[in-house]
């Protein structure tokens, strides 16, 4: 569980988004979201998993069959199917770059040629189209892939579990290792411009200022759905194979702790103040823009790593190292639910099961490789890496609370527990957690461009509400593209074409998806009536 939650999310996208969100502002959302949604959210998904586990599902749409009479409840499942599919497809794309990049650095690539330009070249971003095939990026997509797949089936314990136990340990070390070198750099070395602790303290002196912004609450909220793996039915599927009396109180509180540790501490020691000695707080922030950390951690800390002389090789090999470990652990862990649906619902061995993951996962990832430079891979994060997560999660919190009921929800996360579980997180799950998430749904529907307390002003002088451009209903209605056409003046296909085809293929992947939901129960009807 903790290798599911530490992932690519705490390094890359935690200290990028604290970085765009004011630093410490950013810190208290983030810890309140933490404590009342993430926790709260821990629980109702080991409990929802565990008891589904006992009815043999090891997979949402199963699970929430299970969590009343409503012959409905398993098509909200088809969430924790659906965002695995496509979040392990980009997600895996994100991992072999970490794995190329472990290559690179110990061949020294980056001692020759510019991480400036490799990395755009990389990916296939070229200035005269939009759909040149990466052949590189595809060759380490494909053995990262198999790499998963391979894992995936040898099965929970010999698989997954030896993956994790070789994983965490060493991200751990190569951080430690990296976070000792970082701190220690002081402003006589060579090329250093600023004492790397100004960068944690930006991080970490928390500020009061954040907590009266909507943005940054938003902006924390999707971290913590993100970085605890709620809302994606990972968590669901790993607690299906607990028994029925075993603890899962303290455990999920264990492993969401501990992976606030790891994001928290180890996190924020690494990228921004090593980026922010070499080269000042300002330009940390502007290179982290759009939140994900990938420019810094890909173009800038090779470049910066130079500066370490013969250390140099190791110190990249360890960085994307860690990254790859963290994000191995992860997307097992998304393609573990798929392996079960097939398993559990279709009867198939898990040899085949893995197969069906590996043609599914090889088909959208290709889709992220292909279409990145047109902007697929940012469609994908966006609808089901983030937005996705927030419908799934309050759509579970609500059944649980609700048609499951909270008294034998209650009872459910309490059975066997190995701590006493606040009885105030009863009063949370029931009411503060579903609210909490509708206010970030709501927020995230309707984010305005700028300043909230601007936008309500506009709104009541009659100018109308700024919708921001990726805000969803902003994103649907592609607000602020001052030019939307398909196909520019030469013919060729434009972003916004791949953005919309991207769009098309993920809602037929729903309903695809809803559709094997369907297949698998009839198909069990028809052998229950035979
Ligand atoms: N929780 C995983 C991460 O943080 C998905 O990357």
């Amino acid at each position: 569980m903790a290798g599911n939650a530490v992932g690519l999310g705490n390094f890359l996208r935690f200290p990028a988004q604290a970085a765009q969100n004011g630093g410490g502002a950013f810190l208290i959302p983030y810890l309140i979201s933490f404590l009342l949604m993430g926790i709260p959210l821990l629980w109702v998904e080991w409990a929802i998993g565990r008891h589904g586990g006992q009815y043999g599902h090891h997979s949402t749409p199963g699970m929430f069959d299970r969590l009343g009479p409503q012959r409905w409840l398993k098509y909200i499942g088809v969430f924790g199917l659906f965002t695995n599919f496509t979040i392990a497809a980009y997600y895996t794309y994100i991992e072999s770059w970490t794995l190329a990049y472990v290559w690179h650095s110990l061949v020294g690539t980056f001692s020759t040629s510019d991480p400036q330009t490799f990395f755009p070249a990389y990916l296939g971003i070229h200035e005269n189209s939009l759909f040149a095939l990466p052949m590189e990026a595809l060759f380490w997509f494909l053995l990262t892939l198999a790499l998963n797949v391979w894992i995936l089936s040898h099965g929970l314990a010999k698989g997954i579990e030896i993956a994790a136990k070789i994983g965490l340990p060493l991200l751990l070390i190569f951080g430690a290792v990296l976070a000792v070198r970082g701190l220690l750099l002081s402003p006589g070395d060579p090329g250093v411009v600023q004492d790397p602790m100004e960068g944690l303290n930006f991080v970490w002196e928390p500020q009061l200022a954040g907590l009266t912004n909507p943005t940054t609450w938003l902006a924390a909220a999707g971290q913590v759905f993100f970085t605890l793996s709620v809302g994606m039915g990972t968590v669901h599927c790993y607690a299906a194979y607990v028994r029925r009396n075993q603890d899962i109180a303290l455990n999920a509180s264990a492993a969401g702790w501990m992976n606030e540790f790891v994001e928290v501490i180890l996190g924020s020691s690494l990228l921004i103040p090593i980026a922010t000695a070499y080269l000042g707080l300002q330009a940390v922030q502007a290179a982290t823009a759009g939140g994900s950390g990938f420019s810094m951690a890909f173009l800038t800390l090779p470049t910066l790593f130079n500066n370490w002389g013969a250390f140099a090789p190791i110190a990249g090999a360890m960085w994307f190292g860690l990254l790859f470990f963290a994000g191995i652990t992860s997307s097992l862990a998304m393609g573990q639910p798929i392996v079960a649906f097939f398993e559990d619902e279709f009867g198939q061995s898990r040899t085949r099961a893995s197969a069906v993951f590996f043609l599914s996962t090889l088909i959208l990832g290709f889709v992220c490789v292909w279409l990145y430079p047109g902007g697929s891979f940012d469609e994908f994060d966006y609808w089901t890496g983030t937005f996705a997560l927030v419908c799934f999660a309050l759509a579970e919190v609500v059944l649980f609370a609700y048609i499951f009921g909270i008294d034998r929800g209650w009872e459910e996360i309490t059975r066997g527990a190995d701590m006493r579980v606040p009885h105030a997180f009863r009063f949370v799950i029931k009411y503060v957690t579903p609210a909490f998430i509708l206010v970030v749904f709501v927020g995230s529907l309707i984010k305005p461009a700028g300043d909230w307390s601007a936008a309500l002003l506009s709104l009541t002088s009659g100018a109308g509400w700024p919708l921001a451009p990726d805000s969803v209903i902003g994103k649907i209605w592609h607000v602020g593209v001052s030019d939307y056409r398909w196909f520019d003046s030469d013919g060729r296909g434009t972003t916004h074409l791949v953005q919309d085809i991207t769009r098309l293929f993920l809602t037929v992947l729903f309903i695809l998806c809803a559709w094997l939901v369907a297949a698998a129960w009839r198909r069990k009807a028809k052998e229950t009536r035979s």
